[in-house]
């Protein structure tokens, strides 16, 4: 086994430690999130740090980069205040790699790679047509992560569009099913394959696999 020491890890060259410190808190999860400027232009860029923060209210969040540099995201929902979560699956996976590319605040990622666009009766950004999970959120609040400039989004989930035969009888969403994929790093993705479902674990019980 290979043992990194910090020292290590700070000696390495940028790209080398950039991937591994990308790649080893695990795998995460993989979404475009879309948005409209003031203007009317429609913005969309992968991102892979969206996880949930609560249920009640529904909750999500994620990890935005310092904006030393534009930001068009964050500009639009910063004014706009609506944002879509739209999962990657499979079949648009390099279009969805290609909205990370640095596009003028003019363009439209959906058309420079080829997705659609889709609305929905009041709410103003726009969701990615060919995603079978998605969510609809208002800009709730940021915090700045002093250590590394980076600032946590929270956003409140107003709208979830499931597409049909995914979600369980218990309300649990079926990834694989969706073929929603995760991301390893920056550059690496990965499919889903449910291996089991687990009741609620309680201690000196044995633990039991959840019928499906
Ligand atoms: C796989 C992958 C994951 C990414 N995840 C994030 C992320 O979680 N947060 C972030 O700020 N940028 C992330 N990025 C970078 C954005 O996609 C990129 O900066 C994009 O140009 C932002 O577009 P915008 O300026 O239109 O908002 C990621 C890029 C890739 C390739």
């Amino acid at each position: 086994m290979t043992h990194y020491s910090k020292q290590d890890i700070l000696e390495l060259p940028n790209l080398q430690r950039m991937h591994l410190i990308n790649t080893c808190g695990g795998v995460k999860s993989a979404n475009l999130i879309g948005t409209i400027s003031k203007t009317g232009v429609t913005n969309l860029a992968v991102f892979n740090s969206v996880i949930h923060l609560g249920s009640n209210p529904p909750m999500l969040s994620f990890m935005l980069r310092p904006t030393t540099v534009e930001r068009h995201s964050y500009s639009n929902f910063i004014e706009k205040i609506d944002f879509t979560v739209n999962h990657i699956e499979e079949s648009f996976v390099s279009e969805a790699h290609q909205t990370s590319a640095k596009y003028d605040n003019d363009i439209s990622e959906f058309k420079e790679v080829g997705l659609t666009e889709e609305f929905i009766e009041g709410f103003e950004a726009p969701f990615v047509k060919e995603s079978k999970i998605k969510m609809g959120c208002t800009f709730v609040n940021e915090y700045l992560i002093k250590e590394h400039n980076c600032r946590l989004i929270v956003g409140e989930i107003q709208h979830l569009l499931v597409e049909n035969g995914i979600q369980e009888k218990d309300g649990f969403l079926d990834l694989a099913k969706a073929n929603s994929l995760g991301i390893i790093g920056l550059d690496g993705y990965v499919k889903t394959e449910l291996i089991d479902r687990y009741a609620y674990a309680r201690p000196n019980q044995d633990l039991k696999p959840l019928k499906r």
